[in-house]
């Protein structure tokens, strides 16, 4: 029997704790539990403040600032590159730049950096020469061109450094594997084994000829 006393007395403490005074305003704030994350120091949009000389608590973007992200929504790090010879290899008009961009400087280091690169990257479909003879041609990849004919001897430096960004047909993109810098320095040593296709004896400085025939 005191049991279900004590039943009763507890059902009814709980309905009235739950809904007993729902709907009732009252003037005194809630109790808060933990009031620190309730009440902090900040200013909400487009507030007043009298700590800023315009008053305003919104403060102005410095000079300079980009939007990170070209929808806004996700970070896309080349939306900060504007220079688009140096990352696309293209000019202002769309066409390819020819030689390179400016803060690349082509000094025996970087084109040994693009040598190692492209030894790497390259040479398995398009040979150490360059001249489309890479191992992956005995597995039936029989459409990777010489470097050596006219068309890609003539072609801008800054087509090169788009192809292998973006890639080109069965060629995939190598812009995860290769920074631009690298990618740059692939192009200067692409360069040099044309040079060194069409070589001719006067390239040679005359002290070294006798051994060439
Ligand atoms: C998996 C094999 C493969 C690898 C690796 C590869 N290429 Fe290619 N590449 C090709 C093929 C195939 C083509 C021909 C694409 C086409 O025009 O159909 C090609 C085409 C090219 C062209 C000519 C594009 C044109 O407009 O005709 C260049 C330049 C080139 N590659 C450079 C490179 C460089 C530099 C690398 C190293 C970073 C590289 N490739 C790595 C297979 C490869």
């Amino acid at each position: 029997m005191r049991f279900a006393y004590y039943t009763l007395a507890f059902t009814v403490v709980l309905l009235v704790s739950v809904m007993g005074l729902r709907g009732l305003r009252s003037p005194r704030p809630p109790i808060e539990v933990f009031p620190d994350m309730d009440r902090q120091a900040k200013y909400k949009p487009q507030a007043g403040s009298k700590f800023f000389a315009d008053g305003r608590a919104d403060r102005p973007l410095p000079a300079g600032a980009v939007p990170y992200g070209r929808d806004g929504t996700k970070a896309d790090p080349a939306f900060l590159r504007a220079d688009d010879f140096r990352y696309e290899g293209k000019l202002a008009d769309d066409g390819f730049g020819r030689g390179f961009p400016a803060g690349v400087e082509v000094t025996e280091v970087f084109v040994r950096r693009g040598q190692d690169r492209y030894q790497i990257y390259c040479a398995p479909c398009h040979g150490a020469l360059g001249d489309g003879n890479g191992i992956t041609k005995s597995y039936g990849m029989l459409t990777t061109p010489t470097y050596h004919d006219d068309r890609l001897r003539g072609m801008a430096e800054g087509e090169i450094f788009h192809t292998i960004t973006h890639g080109k047909n069965t060629m995939m993109s190598y812009a995860d594997k290769l920074s631009p810098d690298d990618r740059w320095a692939v192009v200067a040593y692409v360069r040099a084994l044309q040079r060194a296709a069409h070589g001719k004896l006067d390239d040679v400085p005359a002290e070294l000829r006798g051994g060439l025939k």
